[in-house]
């Protein structure tokens, strides 16, 4: 009996989805801290790279010394000190990324209201905060002196300082959240798979409530040696830190490393309304796919890129020429930008799409921000439910001339400056080394 009825809701759950919706946002970015600040300096078109040679030693031989760093000062200035988030003792348990996270989920909590304490609520609320590196700091410190010093110089509080599901495990253990917990680990598309997944678990049933997203504070003159043998950084702009990311532009010569985090709540449809909730977006599709190619490198054509994007729309039930606004992932790197504008104009142009490629609206904020990596896709996320619930596009910076070639380049990236134009319905889209590709589709609650 007991059995069947579980069976009979399952059968049910899937045939009749539960609807997803926004119902609160948190961010800590290099525009400040805090989704207000973050939101005014974007639209204001301010960049939050600079140069990283006044952090310490180690960056000034480095061939990219630019990033976006999250802004010190106070949290009503929009800067970052970790006391005015935390608690007493939170800084020496938790990595950086993890920090992030936690303030993050603090700020979409309260932006949603939502302070459970009765068990049913706790147990229906979850989190999945995700991260694409992780404390790569602590792993190097502690490398380090384990090599000079042996077995007593590794700290009690290495390995959860260390595990990237701990930022997850942090938030829940704030708030007494015993739904899932989980934490997606997929190089710079986590944020937006972190947020695609936990909408699966709530229209699944396994949740009503999830805080999701993801967070990276990787920015370690390792970390850049890396990206840097990659061959993925910018290096042309040392000189001139805010104009060195420059998606879609023709002089874009690499990303640039960024650090961060992005956290919503999600909710139930009716479980928003029940308590009256404010409403941003709903989550109407989400699509994943791999280029299954190569391990730094898009294909050419976009492949993956498209497939996440036709996924995403088809589990939407939305025409391409329904989409108002693509938040790209674009990175300002040579390859990527110009596969991802392949792969945009290639499913919203056409018989069912827009006529004219000057009509497809695309921007990136990776020129104001660079690239946050695992906090990328939930904090562009976040842009996308902004541009949505205001009716603005944000600004691509440092877009000079499209190209190159600037044939291929012929979309709306709106340059340097936000445009106002109605946006009912939106793609998000993050991509990751190892090929993972996904796009998120939001829209207006209506
Ligand atoms: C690692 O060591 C550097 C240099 O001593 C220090 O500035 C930094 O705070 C340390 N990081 C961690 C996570 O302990
Ligand atoms: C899909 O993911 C790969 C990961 O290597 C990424 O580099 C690429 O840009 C994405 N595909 C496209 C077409 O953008
Ligand atoms: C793109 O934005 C412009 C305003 O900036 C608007 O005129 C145009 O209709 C938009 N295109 C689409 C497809 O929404």
């Amino acid at each position: 009996m007991e059995y069947s009825r579980l069976w009979a809701s399952t059968f049910l759950s899937l045939f009749a989805m539960r609807r997803v919706v926004v119902t609160g946002l948190g961010a800590i970015t290099p525009l400040g801290a805090g989704v207000k600040h973050t939101w005014r300096r974007l639209l204001d078109s301010a960049s939050g790279i600079t140069s990283t040679t006044s952090i310490g030693p180690g960056f000034d031989i480095l061939p990219s010394r630019v990033a976006g760093l999250i802004p010190a000062g106070k949290r009503e200035d929009g800067g970052w000190q970790a006391q005015d988030w935390l608690h007493a003792g939170d800084e020496r348990q938790m990595a950086k990324f993890a920090q992030y996270a936690i303030a993050s989920a603090h700020e979409a909590l309260e932006d949603a209201g939502w302070h459970p304490t009765a068990d049913h609520d706790l147990e229906r609320t979850g989190v999945t905060i995700g991260s694409g590196i992780g404390n790569l700091d602590e792993a190097y410190n502690t490398s380090v002196a384990f090599e000079k010093g042996g077995y007593k110089k590794v700290s009690p509080l290495f390995v959860p300082r260390l595990l990237i599901n701990l930022a997850a495990g942090h938030v829940s253990i704030r708030y007494g959240f015993k739904g899932p917990n989980h934490a997606a680990t997929t190089a710079c598309t986590t944020g937006l798979h972190a947020i695609g997944d936990a909408s699966r678990l709530i229209a699944f049933g396994d949740a009503d409530v999830m805080v999701a997203g993801g967070a990276e504070s990787c920015i370690h003159p390792l970390a850049v040696a890396g990206f840097a043998r990659a061959r993925s950084l910018s290096t042309d702009w040392n000189d001139d830190p805010p104009a060195s990311s420059r998606p879609f532009d023709r002089d874009r010569a690499g990303f640039v490393i960024g650090e961060g985090a992005g956290v919503v709540v999600l909710e139930e449809l009716e479980h928003a309304k029940a308590r009256k909730a404010e409403i941003y977006a709903e989550v109407k599709g989400y699509g994943l796919s791999s280029d299954a190619y190569h391990m730094t490198a898009p294909k050419e054509n976009g492949e993956g890129a498209f497939l996440a994007m036709r996924q995403a729309l088809r589990h939407a039930n939305y025409k391409p020429a329904q989409v108002d606004y693509v938040n790209a992932h674009a990175t300002s790197t040579k390859l990527g930008d110009a596969a991802e504008n392949r792969a945009i104009k290639r499913i919203l142009l056409g018989s069912e799409g827009r006529q004219d490629a000057s009509q497809l609206n695309i921007s990136s904020s990776k020129g104001a921000i660079g690239h946050l990596l695992g906090a990328a896709g939930a904090v562009e996320a976040i842009f996308t439910i902004l541009s949505i619930g205001n009716n603005v596009l944000p600004p691509t910076l440092n877009l000079d001339s499209p190209g190159d070639p600037a044939h291929d380049f012929n979309c709306n990236y709106v340059a340097k400056t936000s445009q106002q134009h109605q946006v009912n319905v939106a793609l998000s889209n993050s991509f990751g080394f190892g090929g993972t590709n996904a796009s998120l589709c939001l829209a207006k609650y209506s």
